[in-house]
């Protein structure tokens, strides 16, 4: 299987996914990663990684419909069976999402439904959580939402701060999101109404 990640910034879940792609053995491999910004960090440690780059810039277009249109054309051009979001800050338009209906990927720093959007670790800190996480999804034209792959659980302590509680989350992201990918990669996702099944039943 062929996989693109897209990302915005400093790209540490693609790090982890291009890590365990490669430590593991996965059916897959990671045929590019692509940016929307071309100072992104994460694109010099795939280029180290012998993995081809692109960057599409959104400044570059007049509108979210002809960026994706051109995201798209250079992602197909590397015709992946998966496209995975990884810190990829851009809204999508729905043709775009429809394009790559049930083999487009994101993680959230969230417990889905909870905190969509921005800020989470900030709001749910404001909140009083006591438990926080990520979710894996697949990525539907609305943001945020669509079929739940994978969620899992931190705890909040006293004296947490945004700073404190998203490292403590990113480190759960390194983990989860390259074993929801390979999950995708080794064929044991289904999708019924809307839902996530795994063949294999694991959690
Ligand atoms: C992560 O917290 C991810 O959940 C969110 O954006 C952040 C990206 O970090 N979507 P990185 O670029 O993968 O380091």
């Amino acid at each position: 299987k062929s996989i693109v990640i897209l990302i915005s910034g400093r790209g540490s879940n693609m790090e982890a996914i291009v890590r365990a792609c490669a430590s593991e053995t996965w059916p897959a491999r990671i045929a590019a990663v692509i940016s929307n910004r071309p100072g992104a960090a994460g694109l010099a440690f795939a280029a180290q990684h012998g993995i081809a780059t692109a960057v599409v810039d959104h400044k570059g277009f007049a509108s979210r419909e002809e960026f994706d249109a051109e995201l798209q054309r250079v992602i197909d051009g590397y015709a992946p069976d998966l496209l995975v979001l990884a810190g990829f800050m851009r809204i999508l338009t729905p043709a775009f999402t429809a394009h790559y209906a049930e083999r487009m990927l994101n993680i959230h720093p969230s417990l889905l439904p909870a905190f969509t959007g921005l800020h989470t670790h900030a709001r749910a800190l404001e909140m009083g959580c006591k438990f926080v996480g990520a979710t894996v999804h697949f990525v539907t034209a609305e943001l945020d939402h669509g079929a739940i792959v994978a969620q899992a659980v931190v705890p909040v302590f006293a004296g947490d701060d945004e700073a404190s509680l998203s490292a403590r989350v990113l480190k759960l992201e390194h983990r989860m999101y390259p074993q929801a990918v390979r999950w995708f990669v080794e064929g044991k996702l289904s999708i019924a109404d809307g839902v996530v099944g795994q063949l294999d039943g694991e959690a």
